[in-house]
């Protein structure tokens, strides 16, 4: 698919001097040096790093492989990441420092020391306990990006309990889906959010969402649009509760639960290549540890630094690196409600403006947008505060990484290509912005402690082939919530137990630079969310007319992928195409996110089968990226590619 990638790229960017000399690592001897002693000795290195972190007991042993793939880190040890992001800072004199500098999509702003941070979260966690949640309890938390976000998780750490966040543009059912699976016993929602000027109605989702299910006791609800029409809302008495009622009164004070390091912190779902979204599970110590060290070394974070990472908190992106990581670090960050163009196109760069962001953190996607968008936007704002910029998501072509340091970057800022995922929690291969020269498309070396690796199928090291990690890292997933054999499976079958298998390709040049290409599987990345193929045909063929589907990624323009679904409709089925293709994405739309939806749905009488039965999909992608067709011999009916080329390229 984005296979198209190849490291031809010659340009090479060395990190300014003046960024090095006051960098954390500051030369490529220094990463080398670091990253050689990480691998060499990993529990001297890790333990040196979570000591600088608080810890209630220390651990007995770093690392336990005795029952791999279900490593434990940080053996024995004890403590509860919010008095690393919060306490910590109030004890060492920083109470006064700003945490949160809060930007909602209307023009309404808040900041937040962390002291009134600490505070704030202590109320939130004081309101949990009241409706009887506590350490071990699944809390589901579907909110808009209102600092109330950031407190609810941390609220659920410091008690114990573990937060299951559903990204707020997820659907009723998907939100059901989870809410089941992870047995949720509190949903944190609130009335609605602004999105583009327009107000969603999140309570009413949740509603819908948990009907009949039995597992949710409580419904915590956070006004941000007020009571007033159309924001009444449907209330089960017993169940709903006004957040600003329950807190009235509530102590300021909440001591932080204890918490075992492998104790579980928080599920995030995440799509795979078959079946139901996966619930990634990870662990208090070694997340909080990984989560620390690489918010310091990849954004290069100081004092005085301001820092902003676009992603909403729904995401991994933003859990690591909006709540746990840049806290622990005692980080001023920028949080925004709302959308890159609202009310115009500039909004973020009059954010950066008046806030004198120095670090910025967007995805791929974003950038192409603003590109598409024109200069102008960005120009007109003063962007002089910013030193070090960064993506992820999906990979970066090069004319998007060259506009970002050109335009945002005026050239002198370096950019960090942060290749990870959902399930490592962390960084895993990036520069490191003082030492590590950038390639423009390269996420270039690993960080230190992670041991990576380009190998074909039987674990020879190759040129171009799959990405694999050799050595497992403190922010690692524990498992996949109620299926082991699934986590197994997935991730560590491949080359015998031996290795972590991302699902994704790779290319490595010859200065050992990596050049992440794209998955392997049936995941598809849409503006650097996942969707699983499987997931999408599942939707169609809930559809009443249609037999058949088999959905694929194509590249986009903006989007990086988009998502084509190739429909069979039953034969007798009246109807009409139009009428289908409406139903279709409404379909879409609730059962997974408006996110989700297809650019274009083919509809035809049949897809290219092998004589087993097998869908051909290499063929649906040659013809929606107009290849000449590879071999078509093994074909039950060869004469059907040619029907769905003729239907896909009439458009319709
Ligand atoms: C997949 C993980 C990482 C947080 C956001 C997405 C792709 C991510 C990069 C990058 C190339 C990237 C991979 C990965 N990806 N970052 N810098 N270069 N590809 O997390 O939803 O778990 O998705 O995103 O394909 O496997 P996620």
């Amino acid at each position: 698919m984005s296979d198209s990638l190849t490291p031809t790229e010659e340009r090479l960017f060395n990190p300014p001097a003046d960024f090095a000399s006051q960098a954390h690592v500051g030369s490529l001897d220094a990463y080398r040096q670091l990253h050689a002693r990480s691998l060499e000795d990993p529990e001297g290195f890790w333990a040196e790093i979570a000591s600088e972190l608080t810890w209630t007991k220390p651990w007995n042993r770093v690392l336990n492989a005795d029952n791999a793939p279900f490593y434990k880190w940080f053996e024995g040890g004890r403590t509860n990441i919010t008095l690393n992001c919060l306490d910590r800072h109030v004890e060492a004199g920083q109470g006064g420092k700003t945490a949160i500098l809060w930007e909602g999509e209307p023009g309404d702003t808040r900041e937040l020391t962390y002291e009134q941070l600490l505070k704030d979260v202590c109320r939130f966690a004081n309101v949990l306990k009241g409706l009887g949640v506590g350490k071990g309890d699944s809390v589901a938390i579907y909110l808009p990006m209102i600092p109330e976000l950031a407190i609810a998780l941390l609220a659920c750490a410091r008690i114990g309990a573990v937060h299951s966040v559903i990204f707020a543009g997820f659907s009723s059912e998907s939100v059901k889906d989870r809410v089941l699976d992870a047995s949720s016993k509190c949903v944190i929602t609130a009335d609605g959010s602004w999105r583009r000027g327009k107000e969603l109605l999140l309570k009413n989702i949740v509603d819908e969402g948990i009907a009949g299910c039995d597992c949710v006791e409580q419904v915590l609800v956070i006004q941000r649009h007020g009571d007033r029409e159309p924001f009444k809302h449907n209330w089960t008495a017993g169940r709903d509760h006004w957040f600003h009622d329950q807190v009235d009164g509530v102590s300021d004070e909440c001591p932080a639960e204890d918490m075992d390091a492998e104790d579980m912190l928080f599920l995030l779902y995440t799509s795979g290549s078959t079946g139901k979204p996966k619930g990634i599970m990870h662990t208090v110590g070694g997340y909080m540890v990984y989560t620390y060290l690489t918010s310091k070394l990849t954004f290069d974070l100081k004092p005085a630094d301001v820092y902003w990472c676009t992603a909403d908190v729904g995401w991994i992106t933003g859990h690591s690196y909006i709540v746990y990581g840049p806290m622990a670090n005692a980080v001023t960050q920028v949080m925004y409600e709302g959308a890159p163009n609202h009310p115009d196109e500039s909004r973020f760069w009059q954010i950066v403006e008046k806030y004198r962001v120095s670090v910025f953190y967007t995805a791929p996607t974003a950038i192409r947008a603003f590109m598409k968008w024109g200069d102008d936007f960005v120009t007109k704002h003063d962007l002089s505060s910013l030193r070090l910029l960064g993506t992820v998501g999906e990979p970066i072509n090069p004319e998007a990484w060259m506009w970002y340091h050109r335009v945002i970057g005026g050239e002198r800022c370096p950019i960090v290509d942060t290749w990870w995922q959902t399930e490592t929690g962390g960084h895993m291969i990036t520069p490191l912005p003082g030492a590590i020269p950038t390639k423009p498309g390269s996420a270039t070396l690993p960080f230190p402690g992670i041991d990576a690796a380009v190998i074909d199928e039987n674990g020879d090291e190759v040129e171009r082939g799959l990405l694999a990690i050799r050595k497992p890292w403190p922010g690692m997933l524990r498992g996949i919530w109620g299926d082991e054999e699934r986590f197994v499976n997935t991730y560590w079958c491949k080359w015998g137990g031996k290795y972590y298998f991302p699902g994704d390709g790779a290319i490595r040049d010859e200065d050992g630079y990596i050049w992440v290409t794209g998955r392997v599987d049936d995941v598809v990345n849409v503006s650097g969310h996942r969707i699983g193929t499987a997931e999408l045909e599942s939707v169609c063929v809930a559809h009443p007319a249609v037999a058949e589907s088999a959905v694929i990624g194509v590249p986009h323009e903006i989007k990086g992928q988009g998502l084509v679904a190739f429909v069979i409709i039953r034969s007798g089925a009246s109807g009409e195409e139009a009428a289908w293709r409406t139903e279709l994405m409404a379909m879409v739309d609730e059962k997974i996110g408006k996110f989700a939806r297809p650019e274009k749905i083919v509809f035809s009488a049949d897809l290219p089968k092998t004589r087993s039965g097998k869908i051909m999909r290499r063929l649906l992608r040659d013809i929606a990226e107009d290849r000449p067709l590879g071999n078509i011999t093994t074909l039950a009916d060869p004469s059907i590619v040619e029907q769905i080329k003729v239907k896909y390229q009439s458009g319709s």
